[in-house]
């Protein structure tokens, strides 16, 4: 079974059980492993997450709902289909509640149980439409134990399974799609869609179209009858990105949606009911937006409910090495599984660097370096390595308190970190940092030994 082919876990302690959904699942051609304890799983599950879990409800040590907080607790966003042989309906209102894709009772029909298994795949691994669910690197997995992201997870658990509006905020690149994703997977209306509106990326004289659908004529251009994101997502959850950018013509059509959960399409008359979770998300400071008066007070205060503050890399380093193993692992495999660790001058670097732009950076660099290096331990040259925040040329013309400019000390300072950077983005590739840098190859090298040490 390839790697990138879904698999499926199956707890139970009874034996006749596993075999039987194990056969099952196996003839539908999808992975499969089975587990008849849930610590044997738990320790599984921490090296190859599956994409779809079948969990006992009633186990020897945790039971199902236990084993679903623990994977809560660890940001394992799986969707479960518990199976129970009591037919206990309080248990099944918890799980559901608490974000059970479905609940079957044994005997299981073997039917609905595979349609159940590959609707939770299907939600898991992508929407029908194409949207992208899952992060880029393939995983939805939340990474980090620092206590300032142990914070946020304790966020995303508790708010998860309420219907409350969701206002994520942090510096670009720190996860805050990533914490939307888990939220809406955690939630009851995880087996519904999530649709994503970037409202910096629509056209503003197209958002309320795109928000809220139109009718056939509502203007030059609309031929058919239009359903808008929010009716798409009825029933599920609509995650609002880069709210701080959204025109102010559509902030107060957005209040009214938030407000009475109703709305017209563009050029209709009939009002629309839905039900919708909004989740938003920006990286603009919105108490300043609103002091600038560019962002409405009232639309900010309807979206301020649950406020989740992400913190930037640069303030979570413990989770830095974590995160490197995660990148690397992913990473590994898609090259071969040569790389497999970092040396310890590498890692100090990278745990001290101010990362800008955060975990995205982050895995950028993992990425590239995963794919340049050529043994199975990734070291980078220290002088190479920005660990400076990208500065303008105007910050380095700082005055000595002497009132002093030592000119050549200032360029010599840029030079090198424009050259830093640009090695470190191209992953060492002299030819093209010498090509992005303007530089023929000669005296790019030259520069290189100048610099290298670092002499500033
Ligand atoms: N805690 C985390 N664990 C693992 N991967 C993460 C984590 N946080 C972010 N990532 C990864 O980092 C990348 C950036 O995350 P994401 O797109 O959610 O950030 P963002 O805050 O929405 O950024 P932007 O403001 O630029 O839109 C993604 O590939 C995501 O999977
Ligand atoms: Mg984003």
């Amino acid at each position: 079974m390839s790697d990138s082919c879904p698999s499926v876990y199956v707890v139970d302690d009874d034996v006749s059980v596993r075999e039987s959904v194990e056969c099952l699942i196996r003839s539908a051609g999808l992975g499969v492993e089975t587990f008849a304890s849930p610590q044997e799983f738990l320790n599984r599950c921490r090296s190859k997450p599956p994409s779809c879990l079948v969990l006992d409800v009633k186990l020897p040590g945790l039971n199902g709902l236990d084993v679903q907080q623990v994977l809560a607790k660890t940001g394992l966003y799986i969707p479960i289909i518990f199976v129970t042989g009591h037919g206990d309906i309080p248990t099944s209102v918890r799980a559901i509640k608490s974000g059970a894709a479905e609940f079957f009772t044994k005997p299981l029909d073997a039917e609905a149980l595979l349609v159940a298994i590959r609707q939770a795949i299907e939600h898991h691994s992508g929407l029908p439409n194409g949207q992208k669910k899952r992060s880029s690197n393939g995983s939805n997995q939340l990474i980090g134990s620092s206590p300032a992201f142990k914070a946020v997870l304790k966020q995303v658990a508790m708010v998860a399974p309420t219907d409350s509006t969701v206002l994520i905020l942090g510096e670009t690149g720190t996860g805050k799609e990533l914490v939307a994703r888990a939220i809406h997977a955690r939630s009851h209306r995880f087996s519904r869609p999530m649709v994503t509106v970037n409202c910096a990326a629509i056209q503003p004289s197209l958002i309320a179209s795109e928000l809220f659908g139109h009718e056939r004529g509502s203007f030059t251009g609309a031929l058919h009858q239009r359903l808008g994101r929010f009716e798409l997502a009825e029933g599920g959850t609509i995650f609002l990105d880069e709210i701080g950018d959204l025109p102010s013509d559509t902030q107060i059509a957005l209040l009214r949606v938030l407000q009475e959960r109703e709305f017209e399409r563009v050029g209709g008359n009939q009002s629309i009911r839905i039900d919708v979770r909004v989740i938003a998300a920006t990286n603009r400071d919105l108490n300043a937006a609103v002091a600038a008066a560019d962002f409405r007070s009232d639309l900010f205060y309807r979206l301020n409910v649950f406020p989740i503050h992400l913190p930037p890399l640069r303030e979570r380093s413990p989770d830095i090495p974590l995160l490197i193993e995660h990148f690397l692992r992913a990473h590994a495999s898609k090259v071969g599984g040569r790389i497999r660790s970092m040396d310890e001058k590498t890692l100090e670097m990278l745990r001290t660097y101010s990362w800008p732009g955060n975990i995205r950076e982050l895995q950028n660099v993992i990425e590239r370096w995963a794919i340049l290096s050529d043994s199975e331990e990734i070291s980078i040259d220290e002088s190479l390595f920005p660990r400076e925040e990208p500065r303008t040329v105007a910050a380095y013309g700082e005055q000595a308190p002497d009132g002093t400019i030592d000119l050549r000390a200032h360029i010599e300072a840029v030079e090198r970190n424009l050259i830093g950077r640009a090695m470190t983005e191209v992953g060492g590739n002299q030819s093209e940092a010498a090509r992005r840098l303007g530089l023929s190859r000669g005296s790019l090298l030259e520069r290189l030994k100048k610099y290298r040490p670092r002499t500033a």
